[in-house]
Order: C-alpha cells, then sequence, then structure tokens
C-alpha cells in the first residue's frame, strides 16, 4: 500500500488521544434520597465538576443504595467499580480505620462549629490520610448534623430504652451507645431501615431529620426525642488509584468543585434538617419530645461512659485531639 494511504487508513482506526475516546466517567454512590443535603450535594458536584472541565468528566450519580448498600459500597469504591463516595463517618470503623468512630462518640460536640473545628483541623486531616493504605482518597467532610432518637413509645427517660432493639450503622462506638441506654442494637443497612421497622424487626433508630422525612421513617415511628447525642457526617472519597490517575489538568478542577461542594453542603444541611423536621411535625404522625434540661442530664450521665470505654477503640490520643479541637467540657 502507497505509504499515503497507509498513513489515511491508520488515521481512520486510530482514535486521535483524547477526541475519539468518551469522557471520564465518575459513578458517585450513595445510600439516601437525593432530595436530602447529601443527595443535593452530590447533584452539585456533578453540575460543578462537568462545568468545570468542559465536559471531560461526565459525573454518574447513583442515589438511595440502587447500585449498593452500605458496606458494599466501600468494597466497590476499593475495587474501582465505582470511583466516588460520600458515606458517613461511622462506616470507617468496619474498614479497619477504628479512629473515625471518634465522631459517634454521644455529646462530643456542643454545636456545628465545633464539628468543623475538628474536620477542619488536623486531627480531620490526618484521619483523612489513615484512608490511603485502603487504596482510598479522602477528599473533604460533608456536615449533616444532629441526631435524634425514635420508637414507638416515647423515649423521655434513659429506663424507656430498656429492651428496644435499636438499629444502628456498623461502629462499635454506636453499638456500646445503645447499650449504655439499655437498648440492644443491631446493625442494619440504611436501605433496610424503613422495612425493618415497619415489620418490628426493630422497634426504633437514630437518624437526622433529613433521612427520617425522605425514607418516610417518621411514617413507622410514632416518638421521636430531639436528643441531639450524636452528629451525623461524611467523608467524601474516591479510589486513589483512579484519582491519582487523572491527567493534572482534570484533577485540578475536579478537586475545586469538591471544595465548593464542600462549602455547599456544610450551608445546606441545618436548614435542610429543620424543614424535614418541621414537615414531620406537620404530617401528624410523629409525637416530637424535646427533652428537658433534666431529662437530657440524665442521658449525658448514661452516655459519658461510653467515651472511656471506647479509649482502646479509638485510640485515647484520638479522643484527646478531638476533645481539644471540639472545646469538649465532661457534663457535672
Ligand atoms: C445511615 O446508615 O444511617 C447513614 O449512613 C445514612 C446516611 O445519611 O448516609
Amino acid at each position: 500500500m502507497p505509504l499515503r494511504r497507509l498513513v489515511l487508513a491508520a488515521a481512520l482506526v486510530l482514535p486521535v488521544a483524547g477526541q475519539a475516546q468518551g469522557p471520564i466517567v465518575i459513578k458517585f454512590s450513595h445510600v439516601v434520597a437525593p432530595e436530602t443535603p447529601k443527595g443535593k450535594a452530590a447533584q452539585r458536584f456533578k453540575e460543578l465538576a462537568e462545568a468545570r472541565t468542559g465536559g471531560r468528566v461526565r459525573v454518574e450519580v447513583y442515589p438511595n443504595s440502587q447500585l449498593y448498600k452500605d458496606k458494599e459500597e466501600m468494597e466497590a469504591l476499593q475495587l474501582g467499580s465505582v470511583q466516588m463516595l460520600a458515606p458517613s463517618l461511622a462506616k470507617f470503623g468496619p474498614l479497619g480505620v477504628k479512629e473515625f468512630e471518634v465522631f459517634d462518640l454521644p455529646y462530643l460536640f456542643k454545636d456545628t462549629a465545633a464539628f468543623h473545628a475538628v474536620t477542619e483541623g488536623p486531627l480531620g486531616t490526618e484521619l483523612l490520610r489513615k484512608l490511603e493504605p485502603k487504596g482510598i482518597r479522602g477528599l473533604a467532610y460533608w456536615d449533616n448534623g444532629f441526631q435524634i432518637m425514635s420508637a414507638n413509645r416515647p423515649l423521655r427517660q434513659v429506663g424507656d430504652f430498656r429492651g428496644l432493639k435499636m438499629r444502628i450503622q456498623a461502629s462499635k462506638v454506636l453499638d456500646a451507645q445503645m447499650r449504655a441506654l439499655g437498648a440492644v442494637p443491631q446493625v442494619m443497612a440504611f436501605s433496610e431501615l424503613y422495612q425493618a421497622l415497619q415489620t418490628g424487626l426493630v422497634d426504633g433508630t437514630e437518624g437526622v431529620p433529613s433521612n427520617y422525612y425522605t425514607q418516610k421513617i417518621f411514617e413507622v415511628q410514632k416518638h421521636m426525642t430531639l436528643s441531639n447525642h450524636g452528629h451525623l457526617a461524611y467523608a467524601v472519597i474516591v479510589n486513589k488509584k483512579f484519582w491519582d490517575g487523572l491527567p493534572a489538568d482534570v484533577r485540578a478542577p475536579l478537586e475545586a468543585a469538591v471544595r465548593e461542594t464542600a462549602v455547599y453542603a456544610n450551608a445546606i444541611a441545618s436548614k435542610e434538617n429543620a424543614a424535614a423536621l418541621q414537615a414531620i411535625q406537620a404530617s401528624g404522625r410523629t409525637q416530637l419530645h424535646t427533652p428537658t434540661p433534666a431529662e437530657a442530664n440524665t442521658w449525658k450521665k448514661a452516655l459519658m461512659p461510653v467515651h472511656q470505654a471506647m479509649e482502646q477503640r479509638v485510640g485515647k490520643a484520638t479522643i484527646a485531639a478531638a476533645y481539644r479541637a471540639a472545646g469538649f467540657v465532661a457534663p457535672d
């Protein structure tokens, strides 16, 4: 074949780098509804990432555990079947990074600012770094506010928990917390919670209003106590090999999109949860209880020993660093 025809034929079959290949696809899986703070932030990241990379990246968001449930999601990320997740911080203990369970210590954070002081300080950075040997790169934290407790009976006194089967995430701190209240903790995937409550497999749970509302959990829980005993937040994580392998001029705008999305996620969390709580109240299906100071005090007294009991698992130094950053003061 004459040289010119050979070159022409090769040009037809060989894709020109970066042209004939499609966009880089980031599959972003999560377990909650699209209209929650996490769901909205995932969508915002998609919009920013696609715009900032001029279409070189396509982000596919899969909400509501449609690809994977809690534990499988983490495995899928490590295997590279999905590239991005935002699991709750309670989901990192089972991965072997037990220090993350510091975030589950009851009453650790007096307010949102105390939470951010931890995540934005050296401890927050150090914890994300601990994910790297697991093949995971941690990029940001997203807040989702304070947790409340629910059941089909009022939960006012600590004794009201006795014998209740309470769904928890797979965190040893949350397990210890429920036991300290006299309840029986049951680890269960988030996607199975509604049905488990409906069928009586479990009696109650803890969670944030935006999840109670969007999963319709309030329809199967007659009572909620606005205990604010715990805190729910997420780490935005990616498959390290995938992320590190991105061309630098793609990774940089993506990292900017991650930073911008974190600001958005942290700004909407409390508003979204307040609106969800209002909607739950308006439904008339669930009675909301605000603990009196005396009631709150008995919960705190019952739950403080969990901090000490978990020192060995979470690490004394990690707990001390979180206390310092959060300005934690133990109740008298
Ligand atoms: C849960 O399992 O309760 C949470 O992880 C749900 C969430 O908001 O991700």
